[in-house]
């Protein structure tokens, strides 16, 4: 096998916010593939960077009283903390504001601008009077101008998923100031994505884009490509484009660029990287991205279009993976499923997440969940159980009676030459990225292995003289099984390979090591190498992202806590509404005749600020039915009518028709 050169690009997470167990699926999926390669004797150059620029990371720092530069060297330094604690081995994390990025980027820029695939054109767009700024379309907010729901975005709607643009909605507010905003003109730069189509399709059907990123890049092609806009106006962090005033590059244009920068950082470092060689449009050197599924459209059509309009080589692959849920819940922090990776691991082995990861990533986009109880069962039944239970079981054997040291032969070397034929299929299922798969294969070589050990019964072995070599075999061969086994999982579990390397008293093995039987030899004296998940920390990690619930006391007028005994006492029931009228000589009070359950009965409520009489009648109301009747000035109140407040008005309580119109309302 000749080795190959590989650089793998992980997706460059924003520089406005801690990671979270979502962003980890992605840089840990690379992480697996680029372990996986260098252990097969490749040479492979991982990089990623913080995406540092945009208007969210401006309006944050502003908000926080940084600059944007401190606000994304201290992320930046948090970033790098996660990183490492995950084990996820970076050659280079940069940054794409840095000055090899400004280089890069002003030099493709011009390239793109002299092969005429830049143009310019002056738009309309929503400006904030008071902030002196254009606004991006998250940042007006208003009423959908189709369904009508209000605080809208303004790029669509989210309640009847209509899209617009800001000006379309009804009542626009900048989400900045509450000013209305106004519409401006201003020239903008635009890269002429339609150009590429043809370059683009060849690129689609080459065949290096899993099936469903085709079948979506296909869909927009159908929709047909336009131009986009690379450029801002000031303010804005971000490079300004050189030659023009007060315009800067959009974040999205110099993101990608990152990843150059990135290698081209790691390049003055490291001399045996090549940086002009990855680029040349020739080049014998691969490309892969890791993303997630909701930027495919950045790097699928503009990224290939941007390598290739400068005569750069395209990716090999751009490699995409679906969202992480919580529980079968999207993350969210109201919902307290917002697990930030330096939560996790204040709680828990990053090992555990690591393989709980590799069992559940295949080559698909589906979204993927992140199921505590199922998360707790597969760690402990596969990993503790199954595989590290091989080890634990034969290793005190040697130590204890055979001073440590395993037999010169192997009891039955067909055993182990199965689970080398077994890691060519697994090393062919991690090439292709079918982690889920290569996990299952691996465990079920140590179900075979424990079967091996429980059919021989080494524990009985030993007590017999007569047998007692034979016990030393067993545990020799199981102990090589587990060997081999701690291989293939080693591109996933690179702590727990190293602490098998330290009981083996080995050098950090290569795949090629899996293929040949360690005999002879004396190992180290066993230590637990890895612990169950103790079902409390995970609890423990759970809570620490709940938000805490409001208590009643921070509700502005609030009343005292009562229980749900207090709240059964209330007897409540659909009424109709026969009539109302207003009330002389009291302002706020109308008088209403109500039909509950064939009764009529006459309640006095105080809903005329909010209500006209006669919007009244035929309206159905909830009334507390055994509220002791009341002598008012105006005549016996027999009930009352819930109604609540909200927004500084006051509502009537409505009840809601059921979708079953069989069910009986009272
Ligand atoms: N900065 C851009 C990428 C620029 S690449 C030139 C960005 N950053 S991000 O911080 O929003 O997201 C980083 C990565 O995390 C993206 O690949 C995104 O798809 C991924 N994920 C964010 N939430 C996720 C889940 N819940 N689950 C899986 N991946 C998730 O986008
Ligand atoms: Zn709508």
């Amino acid at each position: 096998m000749s080795t190959r050169e590989i650089v793998i690009c992980s997706v460059l997470p924003y520089a406005n916010g801690p990671l979270h167990l979502g962003h980890m699926v992605g840089f840990l999926q690379a992480d697996f593939w680029a372990r996986f390669l260098r252990l097969q004797g490749h040479t492979v150059w991982h990089v990623s960077g913080d995406d540092a620029h945009g208007t969210p990371i401006m309006l944050h720092a502003e908000k926080e009283g940084l600059t944007p530069e401190a606000l994304i060297a201290q992320i930046k330094t948090l970033h790098e903390r996660d990183f490492a604690d995950f084990n996820i081995g970076f050659d280079n994390f940069h940054t794409t504001h840095s000055s090899e990025n400004k280089q890069l980027t002003e030099e493709i820029y011009l390239r793109l601008k002299d092969n005429h695939y830049i143009f310019q054109k002056t738009i309309k767009q929503a400006f904030d009077p008071e902030k002196n700024m254009f606004l991006p379309d998250r940042y007006v907010k208003g009423e959908c101008p189709r369904c009508h729901a209000q605080d809208q975005y303004g790029d669509n709607c989210e309640a009847c998923g209509a899209t617009y643009s800001p000006t379309d909605l009804i009542n626009p507010k900048s989400a900045l100031s509450g000013a209305t905003p106004i519409e401006k003109e201003s020239t903008h730069f635009f890269f002429d994505l339609p150009q590429f189509e043809d370059m683009l399709r060849t690129f689609l059907a080459s065949g290096h884009l899993q099936t469903e990123v085709r079948n979506k890049l296909n869909e927009w092609f159908a929709a047909g490509l336009h131009p986009w806009d690379i450029s801002r106006d000031a303010p804005y962090f971000g490079f300004e484009i050189p030659g023009e005033v007060d315009k800067y590059f959009y974040v999205w244009l110099d993101a990608p660029i990152g990843y150059m920068a990135s290698l081209l950082n790691l390049s003055l470092r490291n001399p045996l990287l090549n940086f002009p060689e990855i680029w040349h449009k020739d080049s014998k050197v691969e490309l892969h991205h890791f993303i997630g599924k909701d930027i495919i459209y950045f790097h699928g059509l503009f990224w290939p279009a941007v390598l290739y309009g400068c005569g750069y080589r395209l990716p090999n692959s751009i490699f995409a993976n679906g969202f992480l849920t919580i529980n079968g819940y999207k993350m969210s922090k109201s919902r307290g499923t917002f697990i930030k990776a330096r939560t996790y691991l204040d709680h828990l082995n990053p090992e555990y997440l690591r393989y709980y990861f590799a069992t559940k990533l295949s080559h698909n986009i589906d979204d993927l969940d992140f199921h505590t109880d199922d998360f707790i069962a597969r760690v402990n039944s596969d990993l503790v159980g199954k595989f590290v239970n091989i080890a634990s079981r034969c290793a005190k054997i040697i130590n204890g009676t055979f001073d440590s040291q395993l037999s010169s032969s192997l009891l039955q070397p067909e055993m182990f030459n199965h689970f080398v034929t077994k890691g060519k299929q697994i090393a062919e299922l991690y090439e292709h990225r079918d982690f889920s798969k290569a996990m299952r294969e691996i465990m079920n070589l140590a179900d075979e292995a424990n079967q091996m050990i429980d059919a021989q019964k080494p524990w009985a072995l030993v007590k017999d003289q007569n047998t007692v070599a034979r016990a030393q075999d067993v545990c020799t061969l199981a102990l090589n099984l587990f060997r081999q086994l701690m291989i293939y999982l080693k591109p996933v579990l690179p702590q727990l390979a190293a602490k098998s390397e330290d009981f083996f008293a080995i050098a950090p093995q290569t795949w090629d090591d899996s293929e040949k039987p360690l005999l002879n030899h004396r190992i180290n004296t066993y230590e637990p190498l890895l612990q169950r998940i103790d079902t409390l920390k995970v609890n423990a990690m759970m809570d620490a992202e709940q938000q805490p619930i409001p208590t009643p006391a921070t509700l502005k007028d609030a009343k005292p806590e009562i229980t749900i005994d207090d709240f059964n006492k209330i007897d409540l029931r659909v009424a109709t509404v026969i009539s109302a009228e207003a009330v002389e000589g009291a302002d706020k009070l109308i008088k209403l005749s109500v039909e509950l359950d064939g009764h009529v009965r006459q309640i006095f409520a105080g809903i005329k600020s909010a209500y006209a009489p006669e919007a009244l009648i035929g309206q159905q109301v909830i009334v507390v039915a055994n509220l002791k009747p009341r002598q008012m000035r105006f005549g016996l109140s027999e009930g009352m009518v819930l109604c609540a407040s909200g927004d500084e008005k006051l509502y009537i309580v409505q009840p809601q028709q059921p979708i079953d119109t069989g069910t009986v309302v009272r």
